[in-house]
């Protein structure tokens, strides 16, 4: 796609990535993604924030085409989605320096083999005028990995974010107008990418609160004209109490387990709670992490396979542990034939939360009345610890 004006002078250029269907190796992109970069030309000084993902590298070099002259490249972030194309854009711009933080520099080096004496860093706070335009360097660790930071310009008010507050969509357009689908987006993104770090976040927003910001123009997804929408989701996503909602990844192999899942589905919307059960043979992870976005309790469905966990629920309580949601109560629940060490082994899975665990349920083989019953119980006690969510 061409390049986008911004506003005079500062231009969203990048890849739109219409066809990817997996990032990271693990989250499903049903929606593509994108790798947005900002050109931004002040009266005396060119500046390009952010590359693309190697495979795009030639997008960008042919929507910079035009521009004889730049005179810093500003990397946000290391990850290769963003820097991938940062030594092809440091070949065509010979006299071009690299600004990132002290902490990005040596992972440049290691990760792209940048020249250091190419690169110099900048501290929090630091400005770097442009002429008649001024950016603001705001280092915002963890959004996504150690080294990141934000860009503040500060005539125009456009906040450059990289990886924060981005969404996973590949559009045509500038500004998401579609608000169901870019709040949907965003949350895939942030379920698998920001959530880990929801208590560096919290910080990141609370600093923000103090800059007028007009437009936020992340590197991933469309830009917001509306800052506060996908500001409020933030504060939403980080700092609301965890929702009535249950999230139950399970598998059955033989249908026993499914029993025991179908029951407890139905016991818990009995009593008002909701639940979204995840089949992991058929379930996109990108949709369970955002259910875990929200939820307050998690239960595991499991059967057991060669003494433990069916691997499947073994990746699902894996993937939980390691996403850190807000979930306050968690349960395993399952079918076994003889012996196993189901339940310790899916709890010692989870150690990095601290959940409330509810008395765990394993029926050997298919469960009967009293199996059902013990489903009723747990479906009570979730919802009794439901009423108090605040
Ligand atoms: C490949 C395989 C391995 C199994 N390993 C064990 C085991 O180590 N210990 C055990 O108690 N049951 C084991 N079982 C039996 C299942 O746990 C049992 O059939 C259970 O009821 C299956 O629940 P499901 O119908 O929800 O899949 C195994 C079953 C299969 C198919
Ligand atoms: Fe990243
Ligand atoms: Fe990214």
């Amino acid at each position: 796609m061409n390049a986008r004006e911004i506003v005079p002078g500062i231009y969203r250029i990048g890849a739109q990535d219409f066809d990817r269907r997996l990032f990271d190796e693990l989250i499903p992109l049903p929606d593509g993604t994108s790798y947005n970069a900002y050109l931004v030309k002040g009266s005396e000084k060119t500046v390009l924030i952010d590359t693309v993902d190697p495979t795009k590298s030639d997008v960008l070099l042919s929507q910079m085409n035009g521009v004889e002259r730049l005179d810093y490249l500003i990397v946000q972030h290391v990850e290769q989605d963003h820097s991938g194309s940062v030594p092809a854009v440091l070949d065509r711009y010979p006299n071009a320096t690299l600004i990132t933080t002290p902490k990005a520099k040596p992972m440049l080096v290691d990760h792209l083999h940048i020249n250091p004496e190419r690169i110099v860093t900048v501290e929090n706070g630091e400005t770097l005028s442009l002429g008649d335009r001024t950016l603001e360097f705001i280092h915002a660790p963890w959004v996504h990995w150690p080294e990141t930071m934000l860009t503040y310009l500060r005539e125009e008010k456009i906040l450059f974010t990289c990886d924060f507050l981005g969404s996973h969509l590949a559009t045509t357009e500038l500004y998401g107008r579609e608000k169901e689908r870019v709040y949907e987006a965003a949350k895939r993104y942030y379920a698998e990418i920001m959530m880990p770090f929801r208590a560096m976040i919290k910080g990141h927003l609370e600093k923000l609160a103090r800059y007028e910001i007009e437009i936020i123009a992340p590197s991933h997804g469309p830009l917001y004209d509306d800052p506060a929408f996908i500001l409020d989701a933030y504060r939403h996503w980080v700092l609301d109490p965890p929702e009535n909602l249950v999230v139950l990844p399970y598998v059955s192999m033989h249908g026993s387990t499914q029993v025991m899942v179908d029951h407890l589905v139905s016991a818990l919307a009995d009593r008002g709670v909701r639940t979204e059960p995840f089949n992991m043979t058929v379930t996109d992870i990108g949709k369970l992490a955002i259910t875990l976005v929200d939820a307050a309790t998690v239960v595991f469905g499991a059967p057991t396979m060669l003494v433990g966990p069916h691997p499947s629920v073994v990746y699902a309580a894996y993937l939980t542990n390691a996403l850190r949601p807000k979930l306050r109560h968690a349960a395993v629940i399952g079918s076994y034939g003889w012996a196993g060490k189901t339940m310790e082994q899916v709890m010692g899975l989870m150690s990095s939360l601290k959940v409330e665990w509810f008395n765990p349920l394993m029926v050997k083989g298919l469960p009967d009345e009293t199996a059902l019953e013990a489903l009723d119980r747990l479906a009570e006690a979730i919802a009794k610890r439901h009423q108090s969510l605040s």
